[in-house]
C-alpha cells in the first residue's frame, strides 16, 4: 500500500507543489484548504499524472474546531497519515494596531495553533507505526530581524522554527524526521493574497524561487533529517550572513532595507 500525505494549502503555489512533488515519489495525497474548485483541479492533473488517490476536504484552519474535525474526517475515511505538510498560510500586512485583534487572532489560529494541534493529532499515529515525515513551511522571515508592518508573520515562522527543531529531536528515535523549511521571496499567490503584489514586482528575479524548487527542496531535507532548512543559494547565504554577523550590524541592515522597500 502506498504511503499518505496531507498537504494543508493544497490548492495553490507552494503546498500545491508539495502536493505534486509527494504524488511523484509515489506517495496518495490528501489536499485540504477552503477553494474547492482549486482542490479538484489538482486532485484531477495528479491522478491524471501520476495515478495517485487524491482525496480533498474543504477545510478553513482559521477556524479553531479545524484541526479536530479535519482529523475526524480523515478517520471516517479510513485514512493514515504518514507524512503531514503544514503549509497554508498568509500575511497580514501593515503595523500590528492597523488591524482588528480578530483578525490577528484568526492569523495565529493557522499560523501557529492549527499547526501544533495538527502535528500533536497526528503524530501519535507515526511513532505507533515508527513511520512519519512532518515539514513545517515557515520561511527566511523567521531567521532574520524584523522589519516594521507583517507584524505577527516572522513572529509566527520563528515559533515553528524553534517548534520544528525540538520536536525534530523528540521523535527521531521513532522514525519520524521533522523539518522546518524556510523559503525566501517564491512565485506563489502569497503576495496577491496580502496585497503586496505590485511592491514586490520592484524585487528582482533573481531574488525569487519557483514553487516546485521550494517543494523539492522541502522534501529532500525531510527524507534526509534535516531540521531546519533556507532553499536557494542566495537565501542560505543570507541565513548564514545573520548568523555570523554582528547582531547589531544586521538589525540595523534589517531595518533599512524594509524601509526602503516598502518606500520604492
Ligand atoms: N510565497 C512566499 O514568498 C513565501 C515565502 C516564505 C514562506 N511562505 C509560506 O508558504 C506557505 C504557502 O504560501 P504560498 O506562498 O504557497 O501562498 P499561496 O499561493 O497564497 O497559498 C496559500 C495556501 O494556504 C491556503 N489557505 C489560506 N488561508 C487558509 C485558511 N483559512 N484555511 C485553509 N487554507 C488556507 C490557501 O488555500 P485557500 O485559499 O483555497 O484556502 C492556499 O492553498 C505559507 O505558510 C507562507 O507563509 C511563502
Amino acid at each position: 500500500m502506498k504511503r499518505l500525505a496531507l498537504i494543508t494549502g493544497g490548492s495553490s503555489g507552494i503546498g500545491e507543489a508539495f502536493a505534486e512533488v509527494f504524488a511523484a515519489e509515489g506517495f496518495d495525497i490528501v489536499i485540504t484548504a477552503r477553494r474547492e474548485d482549486r482542490l479538484r483541479a489538482v486532485q484531477s492533473r495528479l491522478q491524471q499524472r501520476y495515478g495517485s488517490r487524491v482525496e480533498l476536504i474543504v477545510e478553513d484552519l482559521e477556524r479553531p474546531d479545524a484541526p479536530a474535525r479535519l482529523c475526524a474526517e480523515l478517520e471516517a475515511r479510513g485514512l493514515t497519515i504518514d507524512a503531514l505538510v503544514n503549509n497554508a498560510g498568509y500575511g497580514v500586512p501593515g503595523a500590528y494596531l492597523a488591524s482588528s485583534w480578530d483578525v490577528h487572532a484568526r492569523f495565529l489560529q493557522i499560523m501557529v495553533t492549527a499547526v501544533a494541534e495538527l502535528t500533536y493529532r497526528l503524530l501519535p499515529g507515526m511513532v505507533e507505526r515508527q513511520y512519519g515525515r512532518i515539514i513545517n513551511v515557515a520561511s527566511l522571515a523567521g531567521l532574520v530581524p524584523s522589519p516594521a508592518g507583517h507584524t505577527l508573520y516572522a513572529a509566527s515562522k520563528a515559533f515553528l522554527i524553534k517548534f520544528s527543531e525540538s520536536l525534530s529531536h523528540e521523535v527521531r528515535g521513532d522514525g519520524v524526521l521533522v523539518t522546518a523549511l524556510c523559503p525566501g521571496f517564491t512565485y506563489s499567490e502569497f503576495h496577491d493574497v496580502t496585497g503586496t503584489r505590485a511592491m514586490m514586482n520592484r524585487m528582482p528575479g533573481w531574488m525569487w524561487m519557483s514553487a516546485p524548487a521550494v517543494a523539492r527542496r522541502g522534501y529532500d531535507a525531510v527524507m534526509a533529517g534535516e531540521s531546519v532548512v533556507v532553499p536557494g543559494r542566495l537565501n542560505a547565504a543570507i541565513a548564514t550572513l545573520v548568523r555570523i554577523l554582528p547582531q547589531r550590524l544586521v538589525t540595523g541592515l534589517g531595518r533599512r532595507i524594509g524601509r526602503a522597500y516598502r518606500k520604492a
